[in-house]
C-alpha cells in the first residue's frame, strides 16, 4: 500500500494540520472540556451534547452513514451558481484551498473558492455551555462579491437513543421558536424538560428555516438542499418532524474586505418556576445573556485567548526536552491532550463509540484519571468520589455509570472481578500527585444509598478484600464475568446470537475460572495499598494485607507459571488458558504485563523469561498482539474473545492499552532498549511519519486497536481516541521511561532509557513547586541513578523531597 500524507504536525501552534479533506477516515477533534462537548471532524461533521452523549444530545448525527460522516454544523456559500462548503463536505464542491487545523479543544477549518475565503474557528469557551463558530468571510478577488450564506444544524430530540427509534412519537413532538436571529429548540420543554437549546448569529438575518424537509427537500440530501440551491430560504416553522436551525444571510464584500459572523450553539437550563416568559413562550433570558457574551469579534477573540492560556497552563505542568521531536510532541502535547479527552469522555462518544452505548466505566475512569491527575487534581478527586459512590458494600462494582445521573447501572454488564483493584490504582495516583491524604477520610456511600457512607479508605479496603474473598481452587482470583479483557468470558457459555456476551447471565455457580492477570494486578495494587497503609499509620492493616500479597505471589509462582511465560487463566472446569499445552491462544499479553510489572519471580528469572516470550511470540512490526496463536474457531468456554476474526480486537489484535504494561514490565527488569522499542511502535508520531494510509485513523492520538499480525490488514487502526492507551502511554513515558515519579513525599527519579538517550530535561510542576530536572546519561546506562542533587546539594537516594519554590535537580545515571 503506497502511503499518502494527509497532514502534518505544527508543534509551535500545537496543531495537527490536515491538508486533504478526504482522509482515510474522518479525523476528529473534541471541543469543550467540562460540561459542554462537541465532536468535530475535519469536514465539520459531528455533534454536540451537554454532559451526557446519550441523555442530553443537542444535535443529530448519523452513524455509519453513506457517505461517511453525515450530520454536523454546516455552512453553505452560494456565490453565483456555485455552492460550496468551507470544510468541503457536505457540498463536496472541489475547493481551491482546504485546511483543517485541530488544536487543543478548538478546530479551524478554512476553504477557498473563486476568490472567497471562508475560515471558521470552532470552540467551546471555558465555563460555557455552548459552541462558538466564528466565520470569517474574505473577498480575495478584484470584484465585488455578493454571497448568500446559509448555516445549518439539525436538532436531536435530546435522548440520542430514542431519537433513533421512536418515530411514532418523535415526528409529532418537535417544537421551535424563532426570535430575531436566534432559533430556539424547545421540544418537550412544555412537559418535563427544563432545558432548551438555541442557535443564533450576531447579525440580522434575511431569512431562516427550521423544518428539515422544507429546507432540504424530501428526496434531496445535505449536499444540495433545495433552499440553498435556489438561494431562497423558506422561513419555515417546524411543527413535529425534524426540526433544524438554518440562518440565511446576504453578504456583500468589497475587494479585499473581510467580515466576521459569530454563530453560537447554546444550551440553557431554567428553574421550574422560571421556565416561561408567557403562555407557550420560553424564558430566553439566559440564552440572551450567553449570546451577549459572544456577540463581537473582540469578545470571541478574548474567549479564545483564554482557552489557549488555559492549555498553556495545563501543558506547562510536565514538559520534556529530549531533542527528539517525535517524542517531545507526543509527551508535551498530544498524549496529554488525549488524556484530558479520555478523562472527560471515558468510552462514551467518539466515531467508534456511539454515545448511546456506554457511560463512564469503573475501571476505565480509574485508569483515565492516572493520565489526567497532574493536570487538574481537583477534578480527579471528584471523579474518584463519584466512582467509589457506585461501589457495593462487598467491594464489587457496577461496571459503568451515566455521567448525568452518576448512578451505577448494569447496562453494559457487571461482575468483572478486576474492577475493585482499579479504585486503589486511581486513588494512590491522586494522593501521590497531590499529597492530599484527606481524600481517604471523605465519607462515600455504597451504590449511592444515603446512610451507607463510609470513608474512602474503607472503600479501598473492601476493594482489596473483594479479591481475597473471591479466590479459586489455586488461590488465584476468580475471574467473574471477565477481567480487564471484557471478552475473556469464561462463565458465559453462550450459544444464543441474540444475547450480548457482556450482559448475558453469568453462570459462575461452581466455576473454577481464575485470572492470573487479576493476580498480577492485585500484587501491584496490593503493594500500593500496603504502602499507603504504612504511610498513614495503619500498620496492622498493612501487615494483614502484606500477607495476602505474599500469598498471591506464591500462588502465581506455583500455579500461574507455564514454563516460559505466565499462564493467562484457568477456565470454568479448571483447564489452563494461555499455556503451551493449548492449541490456540498459548500465550496472552495481560498476565505477562501485570506479573512482570508486579515483579513476580524476578529473582528466579521469571520476569525476563516472560518478557522474552512476549518478544518472540507476541511482538510484530506494529506492536504487541494480545494473544498467539489467534483463535480460528469459536470456543464457547472462552466467549467473545473467540468471536472476532484473527488479528482483530481482543483476538490477537494489537490492543494498544496493554502494550504499556509490558513496557513497564521491561523497565522493572531494567531493559531500557526493549522498553523504548515497544513504546516507539505504538507512538502515534512514528506512525504519522510513514503509515497514514494504512493506519487510517487519526495520526495524532492513540487508537484502541491496531490490526495484529494475523489480520487481513496488519497495521490498520480502529477505535481511535477513547482508549485507556492514552493514560497508560502517559504513565509509562512520564514515570517509567523518563522516570519522574510522583510519590507521597516528593518525586522519585527512576528513568529507564535506551542507550541513545544521553540527556534530557523535564520541567515538572508539583503541588505548586517547580522542578527543573536535568538528566544526564553519559555512559548510556539503561537504569540506575548514580547521583541526584537538589539545588546543588547532593541527596541521599533518588527521592527529591517536596519543597515549595523553584528548584534545579541534576541527575547522573
Ligand atoms: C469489545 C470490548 C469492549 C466490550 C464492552 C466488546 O465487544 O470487544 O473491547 O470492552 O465489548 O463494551
Ligand atoms: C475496552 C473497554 O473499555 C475496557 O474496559 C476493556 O478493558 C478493554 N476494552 C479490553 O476488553
Amino acid at each position: 500500500m503506497t502511503n499518502k500524507k494527509y497532514g502534518h504536525f505544527d508543534d509551535e501552534h500545537r496543531e495537527y494540520v490536515i491538508t486533504d479533506p478526504q482522509t482515510p477516515w474522518p479525523w476528529i477533534n473534541y471541543l469543550g472540556n467540562e460540561d459542554f462537548f462537541s465532536l468535530i471532524s475535519n469536514t465539520a461533521g459531528g455533534y454536540s451534547f451537554y454532559k451526557d452523549a446519550k441523555f442530553r444530545r443537542l444535535t443529530r448525527y448519523r452513524y455509519n452513514g453513506v457517505p461517511m460522516d453525515n450530520g454536523g454544523r454546516y455552512f453553505y456559500i452560494k456565490d453565483g451558481d456555485t455552492v460550496w462548503s468551507p470544510g468541503w463536505k457536505p457540498c463536496k464542491t472541489p475547493l481551491d484551498f482546504y485546511e483543517c487545523r485541530h488544536g487543543m479543544n478548538y478546530t479551524r477549518i478554512t476553504g477557498r473558492k473563486d476568490g472567497v475565503e471562508a475560515s471558521i474557528l470552532f470552540f467551546v469557551p471555558l465555563k460555557t455551555w455552548g459552541e462558538v463558530q466564528k466565520l470569517t468571510l474574505k473577498n480575495e478577488s478584484k470584484d465585488v462579491k455578493s454571497i448568500k450564506l446559509f448555516s445549518f444544524e439539525e436538532w436531536c430530540l435530546w435522548n440520542a437513543a430514542t431519537d433513533m427509534e421512536n418515530f411514532q412519537r418523535n415526528f409529532s413532538t418537535g417544537e421551535v421558536e424563532i426570535e430575531g436571529s436566534v432559533i430556539y429548540h424547545k421540544t418537550e420543554y412544555r412537559e418535563r424538560r427544563n432545558h432548551y437549546a438555541f442557535y443564533g448569529v450576531n447579525v440580522p438575518v434575511q431569512g431562516f428555516d427550521t423544518d428539515r424537509e422544507t429546507f432540504i427537500g424530501l428526496y434531496n440530501e445535505f449536499a444540495c438542499p433545495d433552499a440553498v440551491m435556489e438561494g431562497r430560504p423558506r422561513n419555515s416553522h417546524a411543527h413535529g418532524w425534524s426540526p433544524i436551525a438554518s440562518h440565511y444571510i446576504e453578504v456583500t464584500l468589497q475587494p479585499g474586505e473581510a467580515k466576521d459572523f459569530i454563530f453560537l450553539l447554546g444550551y440553557v437550563e431554567n428553574e421550574q418556576e422560571e421556565k416561561f416568559a408567557a403562555h407557550q413562550v420560553i424564558n430566553k433570558d439566559k440564552a440572551k445573556a450567553m449570546l451577549a457574551r459572544f456577540d463581537t469579534t473582540e469578545k470571541v477573540d478574548a474567549a479564545f485567548a483564554e482557552l489557549n492560556a488555559y492549555w498553556d497552563s495545563l501543558l506547562n505542568i510536565y514538559n520534556v526536552e529530549t531533542g527528539n521531536d517525535k517524542l517531545d510532541r507526543m509527551v508535551n502535547i498530544w498524549n496529554q491532550y488525549q488524556c484530558m479527552v479520555t478523562f472527560c469522555m471515558s468510552r462514551s462518544a467518539s466515531f467508534f463509540e456511539s454515545g448511546i452505548g456506554r457511560g463512564m466505566g469503573f475501571r476505565d475512569s480509574n485508569q483515565d484519571l492516572v493520565g489526567f491527575v497532574h493536570q487538574i487534581p481537583e477534578r480527579a478527586r471528584q471523579r474518584i468520589i463519584d466512582i467509589a459512590s457506585t461501589q457495593f458494600p462487598d467491594g464489587g462494582c457496577y461496571h459503568q455509570y451515566q455521567p448525568l445521573t452518576k448512578r451505577g447501572n448494569n447496562d453494559i454488564g457487571g461482575g468483572f472481578n478486576d474492577d475493585p483493584c482499579w479504585l486503589i490504582f486511581g486513588t494512590v495516583a491522586y494522593i501521590k500527585e497531590t499529597g492530599d491524604f484527606t481524600i481517604l477520610d471523605e465519607m462515600v456511600p455504597f451504590d449511592n444509598q444515603p446512610g451507607s457512607e463510609v470513608t474512602l479508605f474503607e472503600h479501598l479496603r473492601v476493594s482489596f478484600d473483594h479479591v481475597i474473598n473471591n479466590l479459586g481452587p489455586h488461590r488465584l482470583p476468580l475471574i467473574g464475568r471477565a477481567d480487564w479483557n471484557d471478552c475473556l468470558n469464561l462463565n458465559c457459555f453462550s450459544w444464543d446470537p441474540n444475547e450480548s456476551f457482556q450482559t448475558t447471565e453469568n453462570k459462575s455457580e461452581g466455576s473454577k475460572a481464575e485470572s492470573v492477570m487479576i493476580a498480577g494486578l492485585f500484587v501491584v495494587t496490593g503493594k500500593d495499598y500496603v504502602a499507603l497503609c504504612r504511610r498513614t499509620g495503619r500498620d496492622e492493616e498493612a501487615d494483614r494485607a502484606q500477607k495476602h500479597v505474599n500469598a498471591m505471589e506464591e500462588a502465581v509462582k506455583q500455579h500461574g507459571w507455564d514454563g516460559e511465560w505466565y499462564l493467562r487463566a484457568y477456565d470454568f472446569f479448571g483447564n489452563k488458558i494461555g499455556s503451551d499445552e493449548c492449541e490456540e491462544g498459548k500465550i496472552f499479553i495481560e498476565s505477562q504485563g501485570w506479573c512482570t510489572m508486579a515483579g513476580i519471580g524476578l529473582e528466579e528469572g521469571l520476569v525476563g523469561k516472560a518478557l522474552d516470550s512476549v518478544k518472540e511470540r507476541l511482538e510484530c512490526e506494529h506492536g504487541i498482539v494480545l494473544n498467539n496463536p489467534a483463535f480460528t474457531t469459536y470456543h464457547v468456554e472462552m466467549g467473545e474473545i473467540s468471536s472476532y476474526p484473527e488479528g482483530y480486537k481482543e483476538n490477537a489484535g494489537i490492543f494498544c492499552h496493554n502494550n504499556p504494561w509490558v513496557i513497564i514490565g521491561e523497565t522493572v527488569a531494567g531493559r531500557g532498549e526493549d522498553a523504548w522499542e515497544h513504546y516507539k511502535k505504538i507512538l502515534p508520531s512514528y506512525v504519522e511519519e510513514d503509515r497514514q494510509t494504512l493506519h487510517k485513523v487519526e495520526p495524532y492520538v492513540n487508537c484502541q486497536m491496531v490490526a495484529g499480525k494475523d489480520a487481513f490488514r496488519p497495521g490498520e487502526g480502529k477505535n481511535s481516541w477513547l482508549t485507556g492507551t492514552a493514560a497508560w502511554m502517559w504513565y509509562t513515558v512520564s514515570e517509567f521511561i523518563l522516570g519522574i515519579k510522583p510519590d507521597y513525599d516528593g518525586i522519585l527519579i527512576d528513568p529507564c532509557l535506551p542507550k541513545t538517550a544521553k540527556e534530557y530535561t523535564v520541567r515538572r510542576r508539583f503541588r505548586g513547586a517547580e522542578y527543573e530536572i536535568h538528566v544526564q546519561n553519559p555512559d548510556g546506562a539503561s537504569k540506575g541513578v548514580k547521583s541526584v542533587t537538589l539545588d546543588g546539594k547532593a541527596l541521599d537516594g533518588a527521592l527529591v523531597p517536596f519543597v515549595p519554590g523553584k528548584h534545579v535537580v541534576e541527575v547522573i545515571m
